[in-house]
Formats: structure tokens, C-alpha cells, sequence
């Protein structure tokens, strides 16, 4: 069985990957510091697939103890980097802290794929690396405009690193995968999106103001030159996202003539607004949700959706 490396793994997107590489005959072992999920998440996996799955709970800023973990693991065939901090709004206050822990542990990662031989990565970028983009969909080929957050900036300088890591790892090969806007669940809601603290993201706090965890929704921004006003997003269900990267995977490990590296989009391609989600929720748990107008929030495009078709043919 072809072992994966999958950092990260016991978060949202990572648990999802997790369950889909069981499910297609990989081995994934998880690298995991539990900054932002909990161990958990491990029996969920557990009850899907019922497989116990390899976890360490390691720090990747960790440089001895990551290259120590790389050398025990030196017979995968390649790395899903999932592991970062990811909230917008905490980078702007603290942005040494994105800086470190997303660098940091790239760069480690890369010194463990360049130290025991691993040939292939597949890197969790983000839409936010296209800033506000000035046309759409936004397609593989849109500006990388100046970023947003220092969130952001460490997607993108991830993506340049990876680029010049490359150029002097002929035998290794990359793909960045830009996500849009990742929602929902695992059919059997053994794993999901649990956030630790209040959730900054929209679905997560749709579903905890509708059991009642918190006591009413902001929408931020009804002033968008949108349809009804309100930021348009394209929303990907996390099991296509997840299924999308065994696909990235089978491309770079089993066609020889894919390039050693290449960017897809990840995105359904249709930008839905914040009162579309809310209503579409409404419709179909038959449930009032409690709502009301904010103004907008610092640095949030009005509006973003994916050009898919490169995913769409090549993956
Ligand atoms: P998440 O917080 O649920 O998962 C990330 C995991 O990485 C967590 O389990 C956390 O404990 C772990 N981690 C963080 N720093 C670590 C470190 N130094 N060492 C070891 N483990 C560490 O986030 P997610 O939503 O699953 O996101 C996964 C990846 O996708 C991230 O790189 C994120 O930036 C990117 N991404 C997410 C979204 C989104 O909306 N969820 C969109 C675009 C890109
Ligand atoms: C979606 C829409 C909000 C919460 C972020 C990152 C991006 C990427 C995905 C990682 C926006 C509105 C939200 C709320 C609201 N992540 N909203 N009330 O901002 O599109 O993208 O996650 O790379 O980089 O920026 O996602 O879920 O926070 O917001 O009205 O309580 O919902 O303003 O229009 P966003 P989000």
C-alpha cells in the first residue's frame, strides 16, 4: 500500500482527504500539532473507514523532530501539506506568528522531501492568493494581486517557495491546489468542520446560531454590487475537495508527462451571495435562522468564483 504523508490531517479539509485516500487503498499518517482540531477527529476517521490511521502529534516548526518524522516515513511516495493557521482576521493582529508557523513549517517539509528522497507534494493554496481580482471567474492565469492579509501572503510566498525548491529538485513534483470556499461535511458527520473558539468562517457559524451556540448570524455588508448586496462566494463541498486531491495525487505519481509543477482552482463555478446560503439553509432544514445586517468586514473581497476547467479536464 502506497504511503502518504499528510500534515494537517486531523483538520477540517485534512480528516476529509484522510478518509478519501482509505477509501481509494492509500496509507495516509497524519503530522499533526492539534493547534486547531482535536485527536478526536481520529475516531471518526476510525468509524468511516474502520481503519486506524498513524498519527503524530508533532509540531512542523519543529525542524528536528519534522526531519526526524520525514526519515521514519522515508518510504512514501509523497506529502499532502495541509498544516497552517488559516484565519484572516488573527494574521492581520498577528502576523509574526502566520508568518512562522506557515513558513517554518513549509520549509521543513521541503527539507524532509529533499532529505529522504520523496518525489511529489501537494500544496493547500487558497483563491485569496487573486486579492480582488478585476475580472470574472477567476482562471489559473488571473494577476496575483498584493495580498489581502498576511494570511494570505503566506499562501502565496508557499507558492513561490515551492516554485524555487523545485528548480533545484529535478526528481520532485508539485501541484498547488487554490481552494475557494470549502463547506460541509462527511455523510455520516463522524468528521466535519469543528473549529476551536468562535467560528470566523460562514457556514460554521450558520450552524452553531441554528442549534442555538451563538445567539444571532452578522451578515457583513448588504452594500456589494451584488444582486441582492450581499459578498458573492463559490461554496465547494469539502468531499469534492477532497476527492479532487487523490486526483492531483494519481496525476503528478502516475503521468510522466505532467509538468513538476501547475496550479488548479478548486471551485464549483458559480459565486452564490451570503443571503443565497442563508435562505438555501433555510429551505432545507425548515428552520428560521436568526440574522441580521452588519457593516462589512476589513479586507473581504465583494465578490469571487473559480473558472474550473482546468481542474475539470486535467484532474
Ligand atoms: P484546519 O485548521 O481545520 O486544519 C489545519 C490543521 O493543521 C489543524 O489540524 C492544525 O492543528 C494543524 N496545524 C497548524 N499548524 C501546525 C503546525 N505548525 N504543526 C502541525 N500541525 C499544524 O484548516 P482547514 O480548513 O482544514 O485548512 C487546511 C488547509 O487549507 C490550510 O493550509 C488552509 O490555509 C487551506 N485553506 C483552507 C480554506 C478554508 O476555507 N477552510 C480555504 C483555502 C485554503
Ligand atoms: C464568506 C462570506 C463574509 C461570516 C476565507 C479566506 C479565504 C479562504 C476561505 C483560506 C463573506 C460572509 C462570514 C459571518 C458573514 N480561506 N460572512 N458573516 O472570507 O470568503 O474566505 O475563507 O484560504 O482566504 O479569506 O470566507 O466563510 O469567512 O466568508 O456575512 O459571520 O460570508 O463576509 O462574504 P471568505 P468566510
Amino acid at each position: 500500500m502506497q504511503k502518504i504523508i499528510v500534515t494537517g490531517g486531523t483538520g477540517y479539509i485534512g480528516s476529509h482527504v484522510v478518509v478519501d485516500l482509505i477509501t481509494k487503498g492509500y496509507q495516509p499518517i497524519i503530522i499533526d500539532n492539534l493547534s486547531n482540531s482535536e485527536r478526536s477527529v481520529l475516531e471518526g476517521i476510525k468509524k468511516i473507514t474502520d481503519k486506524d490511521v498513524e498519527f503524530a502529534d508533532i509540531d512542523l516548526c519543529d525542524r528536528e523532530a519534522t526531519l526526524s518524522f520525514f526519515e521514519q516515513h522515508r518510504d512514501s511516495i509523497g506529502v499532502i501539506h495541509f498544516a497552517a493557521l488559516k484565519s484572516v482576521g488573527e494574521s492581520v493582529e498577528k502576523p509574526l506568528k502566520y508568518y512562522r508557523n506557515n513558513l517554518d513549517s513549509l520549509i521543513n517539509i521541503l527539507q524532509g522531501m529533499e532529505s529522504y528522497n520523496i518525489p511529489n507534494l501537494i500544496f493547500s493554496s487558497s483563491c485569496t492568493v487573486y486579492g480582488e481580482p478585476d475580472a470574472l471567474p477567476v482562471t489559473e492565469l488571473s494577476a496575483i494581486k498584493p495580498a489581502t492579509s498576511p494570511y494570505g501572503h503566506t499562501k502565496q510566498m508557499g507558492e513561490e517557495i515551492i516554485m524555487n525548491f523545485l528548480k533545484s529538485n529535478s526528481n520532485v513534483k508539485a501541484i498547488s491546489l487554490r481552494y475557494f470556499n470549502p463547506i460541509g461535511a462527511h455523510d455520516s458527520a463522524y468528521i466535519g468542520e469543528l473549529p476551536t473558539g468562535v467560528p470566523s468562517n460562514l457556514m460554521p457559524y450558520i450552524t452553531q446560531t441554528a442549534i442555538g451556540k451563538r445567539e444571532c448570524l452578522s451578515v457583513f455588508g448588504d452594500d456589494y454590487k451584488t444582486h441582492d448586496g450581499t459578498a458573492l462566494r463559490d461554496y465547494i463541498h469539502v468531499c469534492d475537495l477532497a476527492d479532487a486531491h487523490t486526483m492531483a495525487l494519481e496525476k503528478i505519481i502516475g503521468d510522466s508527462n505532467s509538468k513538476n509543477y501547475d496550479t488548479y482552482n478548486l471551485g464549483v463555478g458559480t459565486g452564490y451571495s451570503v443571503l443565497d446560503v442563508i435562505k438555501s439553509f433555510e429551505r432545507s432544514t425548515d428552520q428560521k435562522l436568526n440574522y441580521k445586517i452588519a457593516p462589512r468586514r476589513a479586507g473581504d473581497v465583494s465578490a469571487i468564483y473559480a473558472d474550473n476547467t482546468k481542474a475539470t479536464k486535467e484532474l
